[in-house]
């Protein structure tokens, strides 16, 4: 798997079970129903941090500035190091909705452009957030402001429907010290303005994944952990739709990595959500420390990947700290030889779930300038399971491509990745995304779905384009 390889997304709006599958290579078998895992090679140790996170089933992701998107040493390590994009600030309400009603979307676009031209993923951060809000939206209140809350939601997810893996939803919204909500224009609407954001978000795009984020919910013991905590496991218990809690950890001398992180990150996933570490950064970069965060995200099954904040110490938002895992000049620091390691180190089938039964069968040779695709089990769980399917080009290569085939019991897809599907009766038709159309001769393209329903591998067919 190349450095740039997308692992599927994390697990995603989880109705029961782990979705999160190994990510592992897989053996096109031309028209056989065949489930297959191979374990990622165990000798190979990954030489950058996306590729490293991958042997896992995760993503490592970094915050990424327009302004410096022609700063060529900088989107040299950002596209080698990660295959997780999150905008700094361009997908802000401040910059996405500038004047009531009028959305402006160009900065918001050039990182996801950029992300998606280089094959990963994006983050979209941030939906509704008492900080860096418009003018307008700051001296809104009452009504006004929570239907214009609905209103930013629906037009910001609206342009990037089915392109963000993961939505920040709310963002910061407790109180440090009580464990309560944190006083704001959008609190002042009512308490019940985060499960109507988190609402309407789903009713949006009911493909991305979507996140309650905020920072010093990483200690255990905190008031703010709880509250948090408290709400996750209300909203659960009552269908609000939330699919994952982000943990910003930004650490520093008043908000310390604390020994019980990993405790916190499994009783979040416990309450049946994905958790994300999505703005690392830690002060002074302790190499000891960075381990620790990622050997606390890859013991939990359910810890889907990490973002750091930044790519070089000179692009963090606390620069002066020296935080990030390259020094300003672009070289690797030691922590970013710790972070490397520890996720070579990890299990790469760390998910608790039966794995599917394994049945190699010989590659037939494709026919010559034709396609072929194969579905693989990667994981499964009750109700539910995680395929991967390989597209392969013939002896000639493929210009887009269009997999399809028929459910036999009932299965339904609940999200797809590195393609574009649609449903018609119990058949499902995909074609490639923007960027993985293009298939070398002999070469061969991924991508990925959870369904609903009994695992299955039927028998699907590519035709090009
Ligand atoms: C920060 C950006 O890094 C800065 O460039 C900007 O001036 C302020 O916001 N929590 C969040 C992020 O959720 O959006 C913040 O990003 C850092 C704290």
């Amino acid at each position: 798997m190349g450095a740039n390889a997308i692992p599927p997304p994390g697990t995603r709006r989880p109705v029961s079970g782990l979705r999160r599958a190994l990510i592992a290579g897989t053996l096109g078998v031309l028209g056989t129903i065949t489930a297959l895992t191979l374990p990622a090679p165990s000798d190979a140790a990954a030489s950058t941090l996306g590729a490293a996170a991958a042997q896992s089933g995760r993503y490592f992701g970094t915050a990424i500035n327009a302004g410096k998107l022609n700063d060529s040493a900088y989107t040299t390590i950002a596209n080698r190091e990660f295959n997780m994009v999150t905008a700094e600030n361009e997908m802000k309400i401040d910059a996405t909705e500038p004047n009531r009603g009028q959305f402006n979307f160009t900065n918001g676009d050039r990182v996801h452009n950029w992300a998606v031209q280089n094959g990963k993923q994006v983050r979209g951060h941030t939906l509704a957030w008492h900080s860096q809000q418009p003018g307008w939206m700051q001296s809104l209140s009452g009504s006004a402001l929570r239907q214009a809350m609905i209103d930013h939601i629906n037009g910001v997810m609206a342009h990037y429907k089915g392109k963000i893996y993961a939505w920040d939803v709310v963002n910061e919204a407790f109180d440090d010290g009580s464990g309560g909500r944190r006083d704001s224009n959008l609190q002042r609407t009512g308490n019940d303005w985060i499960e109507v954001a988190f609402r309407t978000a789903r009713a949006a795009d009911p493909a991305a994944e979507l996140c309650y984020n905020d920072y010093n919910i990483d200690n255990w013991t905190w008031a703010k952990t709880q509250g948090v905590y408290n709400m996750v496991r209300d909203f659960k218990s009552r269908g609000v739709p939330i699919d994952c809690v982000g943990l910003q950890a930004h650490f520093n001398g008043g908000s310390p990595y604390p020994s019980n992180f990993r405790t916190t990150l499994q009783n979040f996933a416990a309450l049946g959500v994905d958790v994300a570490i999505t703005e690392l950064d830690i002060q002074g970069a302790s190499a000891t420390t960075y381990a620790n965060v990622t050997n606390d995200c890859l013991a939990v099954p359910r810890c889907v990947g990490i973002t750091t904040w930044g790519v070089r110490d000179s692009d963090s938002w606390r620069s002066g700290d020296t935080p990030l895992l390259f020094d300003g000049n672009g070289n690797k620091k030691a922590a970013y030889t710790s972070v490397l390691n520890a996720l070579n180190a990890a299990d790469p089938n760390p998910t608790p779930t039966p794995t599917p039964t394994v049945t190699p069968t010989p590659t037939p040779t494709p026919e010559p300038g034709a396609c072929s695709a194969t579905i693989t089990t990667v994981n499964s769980w009750q109700g539910g399971f995680q395929s991967t399917v390989t597209v392969r080009a013939g002896t000639s290569p493929v210009n887009g491509w269009t997999v399809r085939w028929t459910w036999p019991g009932g299965q339904a897809i609940s999200s797809l990745w590195n393609g574009t599907h649609t449903v018609s009766g119990s058949t499902v038709t995909v074609r490639n995304a923007p960027y993985n159309g293009s298939i070398a001769a002999n070469g061969s393209a991924t991508f990925g779905f959870t369904a609903n329903g009994a695992a299955t591998t039927p028998t699907a067919t590519c035709a090009s384009p």
